[in-house]
């Protein structure tokens, strides 16, 4: 049996594409949602050649090092701002049941272990006209990457460095995933907001917004939104972007 064939009979009966190689897996599911892909399909790479990140940044997946995984949802226009909540909710599981300490997340929604960067989210809405066809939530989830020699290597981690032990990437890959069905169970209402407000670690934070605003990062509201308290007093509603500490 191909590998393929070995991880999408593992994940059955979940409609699942597997390649070892791909561009980026989020492009491959929106193609696959706009063809009307159930909620729940997922494909999944073990390679990436122009993986994205956040704010256009690129998303490295060397092979055998990683997960990239895209997952397709069908959620309501009005609770699309927790579809990346709930999928740093998932990763979080997937890190504290493997025992892990020190989970958190930085907002947006970078998973961190104690600090360094395990995980991030691009979710891609995807739009036919006014309709809402869906949105790919694309993870990636650093298992054992080498950062050694790279600019990320002091804000970054692996599963298994922080663990100090291999992890199996399918095993890691099946949990991903039931953790994404139980907490997209829970979208709508203020289950996912509330438990995605908890972990946030920068509440509370000195934090200096990409772009120059600085002060205390206050609060969050339920799109998702940070709100940053300058000295000045003034309260800044930070949508979109990215935070340094301190
Ligand atoms: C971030 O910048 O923190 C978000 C990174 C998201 C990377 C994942 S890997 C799977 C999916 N495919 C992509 O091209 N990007 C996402």
């Amino acid at each position: 049996m191909t590998l393929s064939a070995a991880i999408e009979k593992i994940l059955s009966p979940r409609p699942a594409r597997y390649y070892d190689r791909v561009d980026s897996t989020n492009d491959l599911a929106v193609e696959w949602l706009r063809e009307g892909a159930p909620t729940g399909a997922v494909v999944i790479a073990d390679e990436q050649l122009k993986g994205r990140g956040r704010l256009g940044r690129i998303w490295h997946t060397p092979a055998g090092m990683a997960l990239a995984v895209s997952v397709i949802l069908h959620p309501k226009p009005a609770v699309l701002s927790q579809v990346s909540m709930l999928g740093a909710l998932a990763i979080v599981d997937v890190c504290l049941q493997t025992g892990l300490n020190g989970v958190g997340i930085k907002w947006p929604n970078d998973v961190q272990i104690n600090g360094r960067k395990v995980s991030g989210i691009l979710p891609e809405v995807v739009w036919q006209g006014e309709q809402l066809l869906g949105v790919v939530l694309g993870i990636g989830l650093n298992v054992r990457n080498d950062f050694r020699d790279t600019e990320l290597a002091q804000s970054a981690v692996t599963l298994e460095t922080a663990l100090g032990q291999p992890v199996d990437r399918q095993e890691i890959l099946v949990t991903l995933l039931e953790c994404v069905d139980a907490w997209y169970k829970h979208i709508g209402g203020n289950y996912v907001f509330d438990a995605w407000k908890g972990r946030l670690t920068t509440l509370g934070q000195q934090v200096t917004v990409l772009g120059g605003i600085q002060g205390k990062a206050e609060t969050v509201d339920g799109e998702g939104a940070l709100w940053v308290r300058t000295e000045d007093a003034a309260l800044h509603r930070v949508i979109a972007g990215d935070i340094a500490l301190g």
